[in-house]
């Protein structure tokens, strides 16, 4: 059997987590927690230790109080019925040989009434993000939600902390933060949407002091190597007004340098899937992952868009030092075996994606090694 020598399949020490090899799966939200306490399901088990070959999981994104459910059928990580869920995700991925971390997250003014008893959904400032929310009819256009108080926000911190512990009463191995367009921390950071005047709006140190104050939060709980954050600087067109602007730049550079200090397990940078040219982020167009390389010390994960052989092209040359894979562990539960015997992928449906039940999640096969994929 041929197995090219591929960065990729190397063994990776992430802290005191040994890594079978460099392929992250990335957190893909499938809404399949459908019941009224959002909680994981054995399917659920199922489906992630389908995926346990990948040197690490990080779950799909899932809340950490009601106030952030903006989605029909995501898990939650707030009550212990959830927590006695995850034991059952964590274990079966662990049964096979895996290791999964869990995405913590707050969708702030993507939120909808129709989610939340009918109340707003709680945001930086009462801005109406224009995007959409996926609702029990469907998606719906987002509506102006209320400006938190300084108090709610630190509640909220809170809440991370308490996501954070329940995440390791869960046997989860790690946490990572989702700090990508669409969440409430990206909220906080955008000039559109964050019109706050006090120590949370204005200079992005303000705009980006929850980022820290959540970090510090569930540093009570998990040591910094246990502890990633998620960030998708350049995201153009799918999370209505919030969209990279002339402080785009300067914010992540002030936020990388002072990640720099958290010793963290990686910072997750999801790349452009759109031509940045004319934007005021078009600098970064180019060699996008070593911009940041230059502005950060610790380990990148990069995203977006990588192939088996895009993927080892950026190991070696030193640009991240992780790459995950999103879309292609849908229809691909062995991704890491594909890749190594360099098998086809396969096509993932669309349809099934948000909804289905088993069907489209637990239903994709592993690849059957053909004489002819030598
Ligand atoms: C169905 C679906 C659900 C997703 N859910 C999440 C999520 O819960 N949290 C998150 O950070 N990213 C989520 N993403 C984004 C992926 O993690 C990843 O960043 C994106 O798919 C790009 O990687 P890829 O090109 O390898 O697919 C989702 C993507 C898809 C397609």
């Amino acid at each position: 059997m041929k197995n090219i020598s591929q960065p990729l399949l190397e063994e990776y020490q992430l802290g005191d987590l040994k890594l079978k090899n460099r392929v992250v799966m990335a957190s893909l939200t499938r809404a399949r927690a459908a019941n009224p306490g959002l909680v994981p399901t054995a399917v659920m088990a199922e489906y992630y230790a389908q995926r346990a070959s990948a040197g690490l999981i990080l779950s799909e994104g899932t809340w950490v109080n009601p106030q952030s459910i903006g989605f029909i059928n995501v898990p939650g990580i707030y009550t212990q019925e959830q927590v006695e869920g995850w034991k059952s995700v964590t274990k079966a991925v662990h049964d096979n040989g895996g290791l999964i971390f869990s995405q913590l997250g707050h969708i702030g003014a993507g939120a909808h009434p129709d989610l939340q008893n009918g109340e707003l959904p709680v945001a930086p400032s009462a801005v109406n993000i224009q995007s959409q929310s996926f609702t029990p009819e469907g998606f719906k256009e987002t509506v102006t939600p209320r400006e938190m108080t300084v108090a709610e926000i630190h509640k909220t911190v809170q809440d991370y902390k308490k996501a954070a512990q329940n995440a390791k009463d869960a046997g989860f191995d790690g946490i990572e933060i989702h700090a990508i367009a669409g969440m409430l921390i990206p909220q906080f950071l955008s000039t559109a949407a964050n019109q706050r005047t006090d120590e949370y709006g204005g200079s992005i140190e303000n705009r980006s002091r929850i980022i820290f104050e959540i970090l510090d939060a569930v540093a009570e709980v998990w040591e910094s190597g246990r502890v990633a954050i998620k960030f998708s600087p350049v995201m153009l067109s799918s999370v209505g007004i919030v969209k990279p602007d002339e402080e785009t730049i300067p914010l992540f550079k002030y936020i990388l340098n002072k990640l720099d200090h958290y010793n963290l397990a990686f910072v997750h940078i999801v790349g452009p899937s759109e031509d940045l040219s004319g934007t005021p982020v078009e600098e970064l167009q180019e060699n996008y992952f070593a911009h940041f390389r230059n502005n950060y010390r610790g380990r990148i994960l990069a995203n977006l868009g990588f192939s088996k052989e895009s993927a080892n092209v950026i190991l070696k040359e030193g640009n991240a030092d992780l790459v995950s894979f999103g879309e292609p562990f849908i229809a691909n539960p062995d991704l890491v075996e594909r890749f190594k015997y360099n098998l086809p992928l396969s096509e993932s449906d669309r349809n099934t994606y948000y909804s289905g039940e088993d069907n489209g999640y637990i239903t994709y096969p592993k690849a059957v090694y053909s004489e002819s994929y030598k």
